[in-house]
């Protein structure tokens, strides 16, 4: 099982950051900042075929090859009182989990599954009895495998109706005890992972000698996902707005995958590189939230493959955020490429081509001989989770 949580990362990091200063506490930071964690349904809650649950994309992708699966993962279906009890004893303010779609609503749209909502029900209590704050993702790339089938999921604009329609019901059942709503977890990232590169659920992309991913188009469906990505974003938080806010008073934002970025060299070239890998990694998803457009430096390089907002859907996405979350877990060096940078596999035109700067993991890293074999291969699973896409990719790797 290698689905390990987010929560874990958190506490790590919460861990490594009271190890280097004991100089600050609780009292140094405004009452009102929330310290928790995080996780998702697919990493936490297991019981993947219980009380009528049915499959999503994680399901059929992680079955498809010998890579390990959520099928029991942290038992938190079973188990969430345990694990409440011990966020309690932490100390966490707030904890951040994502709701199962078919486990809610098994078949995408439509019947509602009781004993999923009797569940979250649940642990939403379970939290507030413990003074945890509930804050709710939607979607956390577990697409129900019905819409996929259907339809395609991400890449066609159905799902802005189907993903609204759930969102209804999340926010009418759960919206009087959650204020704390992100819609889509990490936007950016899941349509570079999910349609660029292939290495996460449904696992389209452009095939190579190197990989091959059973279908997709590495050069377009990353910005056709992204783009009913914000629309579908846009749609569930226009909803909130009109028919829950007022009553429920929460807020409702999206989240976006935020390296670092520092220029490789103090050479302009790189310098101008950094730039464009802000504009593509995170004006992408940004710019439209706040202004309505994407960034010029994109359209630039995309061209037609770039999907255009209509002044209708321009005005609903921006400003449809009340909160940017930032998802943070490590700096990373960029560099202008060149045709002759070298590169682990064949290169084919996707959202890295098209960015046309590398990203260059460069992690300084000490292994205390203190440290037990545990915490250090937590520390590698970090390294390996926030740098490997991109090794995979541009094939530099450092570990200093
Ligand atoms: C991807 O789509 C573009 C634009 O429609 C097309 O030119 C290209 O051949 C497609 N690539 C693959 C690998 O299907
Ligand atoms: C991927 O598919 C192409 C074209 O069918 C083939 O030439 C290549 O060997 C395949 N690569 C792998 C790793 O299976
Ligand atoms: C960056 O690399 C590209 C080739 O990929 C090259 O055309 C360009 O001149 C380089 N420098 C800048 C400042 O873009």
């Amino acid at each position: 099982m290698r689905a390990f949580s987010h929560l874990f990362f958190s506490f790590l990091v919460i861990l490594f950051a009271i190890s280097c200063s004991d100089a600050f506490t609780r009292n140094d930071f405004p009452e009102e900042f929330l310290f928790g964690a995080a996780t998702s349904a697919y990493q936490w809650e297991g019981a993947v075929d219980e009380d009528g649950r049915t499959p999503s994309v994680w399901d059929t992708f992680s079955h498809s090859y010998n890579r390990g699966n959520g099928d029991i993962a942290c038992d938190g279906y079973h188990k969430y009182k345990e694990d409440v009890k011990l966020m309690a004893e932490m100390g966490l303010e707030a904890f951040r989990f994502s709701i199962s779609w078919t486990r809610l609503i098994p078949k995408g749209r439509g019947h509602i599954n009781p004993k999923g909502l009797l569940f979250y029900k649940n642990l939403i209590q379970e939290l507030r009895t413990h003074g945890i704050k509930p804050h709710v993702t939607l979607y956390h790339y577990d697409l129900p495998q019905s819409l996929e089938d259907e339809y395609g999921g991400w890449i066609n604009r159905k799902i802005i109706k189907d993903f609204t329609a759930f969102a209804d019901v999340c926010f009418r059942e759960f919206g009087d005890d959650v204020k704390l709503w992100t819609t889509i977890n990490e936007a950016n990232i899941f349509a570079i992972a999910s349609y660029s590169e292939g290495f996460a659920p449904p696992g389209h992309c452009s095939p190579t000698s190197f990989f091959n991913c059973s279908t997709g188009n590495s050069s377009t469906e990353p910005y056709l996902a992204g783009h009913n990505m914000l629309l579908a974003h846009a749609s569930a938080s226009k909803l909130y707005k009109l028919e829950y806010k007022s009553k429920q008073r929460g807020s409702i934002g999206l989240s976006i995958y935020a390296f670092g970025l520092t220029p490789y060299s103090n050479s302009k070239e790189d310098e101008i590189a950094t730039q464009r890998a802000k504009d593509f990694l995170f004006g992408w998803m940004l710019k439209p939230l706040v202004f309505g457009d994407y960034p010029d430096a994109m359209k630039r390089v995309w061209g037609s493959r770039l999907p255009v907002f209509s002044e209708e859907e321009s005005e609903k996405v921006k400003g449809s955020s009340d909160f940017v979350g930032i998802i943070h877990y490590t700096t990373v060096y960029v560099r202008n490429s060149t045709s002759t940078t070298p590169s682990l596999i064949p290169r084919r035109q996707d959202f890295f081509t098209d960015m046309g700067a590398e990203t260059i993991c460069k992690i300084y890293f000490l292994f205390h001989s203190s440290m037990d074999q545990n915490m250090a291969s937590w520390f590698l699973y970090l390294i390996k989770y926030s740098c490997s896409s991109f090794w995979i990719s541009h094939g530099e790797f450092y570990i200093l």
